[in-house]
């Protein structure tokens, strides 16, 4: 903290901001800020899903879909349902007002194929307007419409994890017949027709891997599989397929330029990016499972979807005939992603090996530590580390596949870790000045390394207005506008994450001006001897 202070003292003299120290840097040198400009043509956007928004809502009655069912088993925090999210279903206009009044360019909405498909081959034509007036009202206010197919949300013949349903627990999502694939392009023949004219740039995925993990290893959230690494790798392989079977579809199909630039779509999908740490740096087993959790997260959809070659049993190798399908190149797969999406939350340490070391696919597995990777961190209320310089680690990570990239989601909570209380579990404290802190310091490294010469095209916040956080139903709130989920009308409250984004957007620029205001008043100053590394700023050069 002294030092910390003496460092405040020394650059103020200079003209400087300085920040905190950093890990690498020589001791008791100060980080120093200096002001990144976005270029002319960088997008700024939200990101929403559709069942995070609008819950099970459909004016013909509730949509039933894989997370509807595993809301109704339990298997959300205080058993919290989701039958309407924040509303968005009918609020969509008024949302669409509130992103453009921040001045954002870009909304993107992760589609729900339940409410679409209900049944196989059976389309709901309201849902395919509803979705359609959606897409236009944002186009009609200026904004650049951007589809997500795949957000989790799956109709319950494709993937129930109910075993006391009426049709006991289905999983075509894990099959190796990969009918899930023929599946998933009839429902996205259906929506590309109806979007096409608004619509040109496509995730078509979101996040493959957190579903892999926390769907069939962690077990907590469908299907609810645990340690299946079996039945995850099979649902990642259908998953690559899918993409790719949807990519050459939106390649048919979308034959209107709607944004203008020459292009009639951009197709990509979203990662689970993320920077990896050893608990103790130089530790050889520990830096050996660091980079394959690495690999295992970042690179194989990569390398599967930029070269074609497919690593069935994640050991980094492409030779294995044994595996289903048989590994090696496959052509569908290659030359098939025009950007990747970018989506980090927040730093993972690796703190113990042992675990499933020897353990096909997913050898040298490690334990992985979200919340403990740097206790001195300021941590948010999924107690996830507030760390800048891990974006920016992360960004370094996809930067050599040559795609551009899009940051299609960052965000944190407005509120802290909940509290428990005789009636269950409440909404943490208020810590909306820190999420403002964390998104300036964020979009800092995001001009930084589009100073530093990498392709980025647009940074979309995570998310527009609070929702139904998944598993944590409502007791998280990432939301730039706050939403009181007590009033049936889920009105919503701008927080200083709004304000900070609308002055970053204005000023396309994190100037010092808006760094002091944001950054600087609310960071916590007691952690700065020893805390990890908070952002990526270079140290005061040594005179
Ligand atoms: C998901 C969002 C989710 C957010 C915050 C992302 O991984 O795509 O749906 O709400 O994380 O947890």
């Amino acid at each position: 903290m002294k030092q910390h202070l003496s460092f405040k003292a020394f650059s103020k003299a200079l003209g400087l901001l300085v920040l905190s120290v950093c890990w690498g840097c020589p001791a008791d040198e100060p980080k120093v800020f200096h002001q990144v400009d976005f270029p002319p043509g960088f997008e700024f956007g939200t990101a929403i899903a559709q069942w995070q928004a609008s819950g099970d809502y459909s004016p013909a009655g509730p949509v039933d879909s894989n997370w509807s069912q595993w809301a109704q088993m339990g298997n959300t925090h205080n058993g919290t349902l989701n039958p309407e999210g924040n509303g968005f279903y009918w609020k969509y206009e008024s949302d669409v007002a509130l992103a453009k009044g921040l001045g954002l360019k870009v909304f993107r909405i992760g589609v729900d194929w339940s409410r679409i498909e209900p049944e196989a081959g059976v389309y709901d034509e309201a849902e395919l307007d509803h979705l359609a007036d959606v897409v236009q009202s944002i186009y009609d206010a200026g904004m650049k419409p951007v589809l997500t197919l795949y957000h989790w949300t799956v109709p319950t013949w494709v993937q129930n994890p109910n075993p006391n349903s009426d049709t006991g627990a289905v999983d075509l999502m894990a099959t190796t017949d990969r009918a899930v694939v023929d599946y998933f392009e009839g429902f996205v023949r259906q929506v590309i027709p109806r979007v096409k004219d608004w619509v040109d740039t496509y995730t078509v995925l979101n996040e493959p891997f957190s579903m892999i993990s926390a769907g069939y290893i962690g077990g907590v959230f469908p299907p609810g599989k645990y340690l299946d690494f079996e039945a995850g790798t099979q649902f990642g392989i259908n998953l690559l397929y899918m993409y790719a079977r949807a990519y050459d579809v939106i390649k048919e199909l979308d034959d209107g330029d709607a944004d203008g630039d020459g292009a009639n779509s951009f197709v990509g999908l979203t990662m689970t990016a993320n920077a990896f740490y050893p608990e103790e740096p130089g530790n050889a087993d520990e830096e050996f499972a660091v980079e394959q959790i690495s690999y295992v997260f970042n690179d194989w959809i990569m390398i599967a979807l930029t070269e074609g070659k497919l690593d069935v049993d994640l050991d980094r190798r492409y030779d294995n005939d044994q595996t289903s399908p048989p590994e090696g190149t496959d052509e569908t797969l290659k030359g098939k992603l025009e950007f990747v999406g970018v989506q980090y939350y927040g730093p993972v340490m690796v703190d113990d090996v042992s675990w499933l070391v020897e353990t096909p696919p997913l050898f040298g597995l490690p334990l992985l530590e979200v919340d403990e990777y740097n206790a001195d961190l300021p941590h948010n209320g999924m107690k996830r580390e507030i760390s800048a310089a891990g974006f920016r680690d992360t960004l370094d990570i996809y930067a050599p596949y040559g795609v551009p990239m899009i940051i299609t989601e960052n965000g944190t909570t407005s509120n802290g870790p909940a509290q428990d209380t005789d009636e269950g579990q409440i909404l943490g404290e208020n810590q909306e000045a820190q999420a403002a802190m964390f998104l300036v310091e964020h979009l800092w490294e995001v001009g930084k390394a589009i100073e530093d010469g990498m392709d980025i095209r647009g940074y979309y916040q995570w998310t527009l207005a609070d929702n139904f956080e998944w598993v944590e139903g409502h007791l998280q709130r990432f939301g730039a506008y706050r939403v009181d989920f007590e009033d049936p009308d889920y009105p919503r409250t701008e927080t200083q994450l709004a304000g900070a984004l609308r002055d970053v957007v204005t000023e396309m620029a994190v100037t010092e001006s808006i760094w002091e205001k944001y950054v600087l008043d609310s960071y916590p100053t007691d952690q700065t001897e020893t805390a990890g590394p908070t952002t990526s700023l270079n140290p005061v050069p040594t005179p």
